[in-house]
């Protein structure tokens, strides 16, 4: 169980993709990418064909978070266009079983996340199909928004949960994270750690990435989850 850092490019310069990515390939162990379609969430960024072309220029893999209607018609496209990771939203997965096996069929892990006021207890039954976890700590849509310290007691339920679960299962947290927050999000469970803001609105987004990495190391070695 170790800590994983995940930049959004939600908070990149889009028109330098290649170079924001490359900014943090050093530091960091995914690189975010948040699709947004202008109907699951009130926002619009970019979709596959963007996607694919980072896909040739990116040294570390790519953690796709669909935050689209119809996930099970496009999710599998980026498994296939070869994403290391693929997120489908709870809300908007019609039929999570054949979808998130798709895409584990294709090469990726499979990941489910869940909103802000979406509990994670209905998705138990899904662990064995997921490879990932992803609990919202803001309302999706944006970067730069505050951290939703309501979702602190849902991550320790949601630890508890993978806990108690056979195989390996990560949680990702996504929305807010930065120095000021991630040690409670360690504290509480998370294991995988989505910055946007927090790393390319720093002047040095590799070193931002390497201090969110130290920050959350040192919690979780004291968090009572991981003992
Ligand atoms: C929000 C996106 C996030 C976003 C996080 O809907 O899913 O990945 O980029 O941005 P920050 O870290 O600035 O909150
Ligand atoms: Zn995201």
């Amino acid at each position: 169980m170790s800590v994983q850092i995940s930049p959004s490019l939600l908070s990149a310069d889009f028109a330098r993709l290649a170079d924001e990515a490359a900014a943090v390939s050093a530091a960091a162990d995914w690189l975010h990418v948040d699709v947004m379609d202008n109907h699951f969430v009130p926002n619009l960024t970019l979709g596959l064909p963007v996607v694919e072309s980072l896909l040739k220029h990116a040294s570390i893999p790519v953690d796709c978070h669909l935050m689209i209607e119809d996930p099970d018609r496009w999710a599998p496209g980026y498994a296939e266009a070869g994403a290391g990771s693929v997120t489908v939203h709870a809300e908007a997965v019609k039929a999570p079983v054949r979808t998130l096996r798709t895409i584990r069929a294709a090469g990726a892990r499979a990941g489910l996340a869940v909103n802000p006021g979406t509990p994670v207890e209905p998705y138990e039954d899904l662990l064995p199909e997921i490879d990932m976890l992803l609990l919202m700590t803001v309302e999706p849509g944006f970067g730069g928004q505050r951290f939703l310290d309501v979702v602190l007691p849902k991550l320790r339920r949601a630890r508890a949960m993978v806990a108690a679960h056979d195989g390996e299962v990560w949680l990702q947290v996504d929305g807010g994270v930065s120095e000021e927050t991630i040690e409670r999000c360690a504290e509480a469970g998370a294991d995988v750690f989505v910055a946007g803001s927090a790393v390319y609105g720093a002047s040095d987004p590799a070193e931002a990435v390497r201090a969110l990495r130290a920050q959350a190391e040192q919690a979780t070695a004291r968090a009572p989850w991981s003992r």
